[in-house]
């Protein structure tokens, strides 16, 4: 008999505002952002070893392997697993199986969805019986985006983004998502908007990691958020990364105009990029925009991907295992 297994999914992040302190003691950033998760989700199935190691394998959707994960140790799966044996004192193994559909260095936030995915999974398998706050002060300790891909929904981010404040459930946004390669590393675009601050090419952080985020700068995007108004999202959104992240990768100025001009209501690079989002009123026009927008980010970016997602992602949790296939060897 096979042993027996736990399949969780977690999903993709995109962040409607991303205010952006300056830079920390720790070499982090202070942050105040709107996270929203986007229904585009990893899945990671645990299953017991019989020795102690843990182990990883990362494939796309088509079953092909992906590269650029981070092997065995510095996958995010295999850190939130260790991390986990680590605190509760499970001794048996783990051999974790990815099914990757966000993309890699996306700004999706796709690494911390294979770990909070993992957690969920090996916990149910270890029967560790962990509650929320347990559980997501290990995800802090795996990385910044970790608890937020366990919570889902949208929420509040501070910190270094890693104390998230859940907001009431709001009506769904639509957006056609264009994803590109080779995908932008989250360092180095928070150092190129520490540079391009430093030399006047972008104004001074207007953000001191002080001002309670709440209740300041984001009550406007938070009020729209909570209308479901997309046109009133729209003038909300915000990324302090984007300067950057287009001046790395300028092509995506391009895709933002060509979004604009098919009649997207705004145009906002994803975290730290490359990811872009056009926001958009429903399917129907999200349909529309993505035709029109294809073929100048095909001739912008290189292996681009253009999809609808919705933002009704959910926080990481197990998902019931496909029926067994009966016979077979
Ligand atoms: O927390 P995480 O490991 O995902 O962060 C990856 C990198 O992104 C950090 O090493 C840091 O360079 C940058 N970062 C930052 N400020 C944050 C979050 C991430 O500077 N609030």
């Amino acid at each position: 008999m096979s042993p027996p297994s736990v399949l969780a999914r977690a999903p993709a992040k995109i962040n409607l505002a991303l205010h952006v302190g300056p830079v920390r003691g720790d070499g982090y950033h202070e942050l105040a952002t709107v996270y929203e998760a986007i229904d585009v989700y990893d899945e990671v199935r645990a299953t017991p070893r019989n020795d102690p190691a843990v182990s990883v394998e990362t494939v796309d959707p088509a079953g092909w392997p992906v590269v650029g994960v981070g092997a065995d140790a510095d996958h995010l799966a295999v850190r939130a697993a260790a991390a986990l044996r680590r605190q509760c004192g499970v001794e048996t193994g783990v051999h974790l199986h990815v099914r990757k559909d966000i993309p890699v260095a996306a700004g999706l936030a796709g690494g911390s969805a294979d770990a909070a995915a993992a957690l969920v999974a090996c916990a149910a398998l270890w029967g560790l019986g962990l509650d929320r706050p347990e559980l997501l002060d290990v995800a802090a300790g795996l990385g910044s985006d970790v608890p937020f891909a366990l919570v889902g929904g949208t929420a509040v981010g501070t910190g270094r983004g890693e104390r998230v404040q859940p907001l009431p459930a709001a009506p769904a946004t639509t957006w056609v998502l264009v994803t590109s390669t080779p995908g932008l590393s989250t360092p180095a675009v928070y150092a190129r908007t520490d540079s391009m601050r430093a030399g006047h090419d972008l104004p001074a952080a207007g953000f001191d990691g002080e001002t309670p985020a709440g209740d300041v700068l984001l009550a406007d995007l938070l009020a729209a958020v909570r209308s479901g108004d997309a046109d009133r999202i729209a003038t909300g959104l915000h990324n302090d990364l984007q300067p950057a992240a287009t001046r790395l990768r300028p092509g995506l100025a391009d895709v933002r105009a060509a979004g604009r001009a098919a009649g997207a209501l705004a145009g906002l690079v994803s975290g730290s990029g490359p990811s872009l989002l056009l926001l958009v009123r429903g399917d129907a026009h999200a349909a529309a925009v993505a035709t029109a927008v294809t073929s100048a980010a095909t001739g912008a970016l290189a292996g681009v991907r253009v999809r609808t997602v919705h933002g009704t992602g959910t926080g990481a949790a197990v998902v019931d295992d496909p029926p067994a296939r009966l016979g077979g060897g």
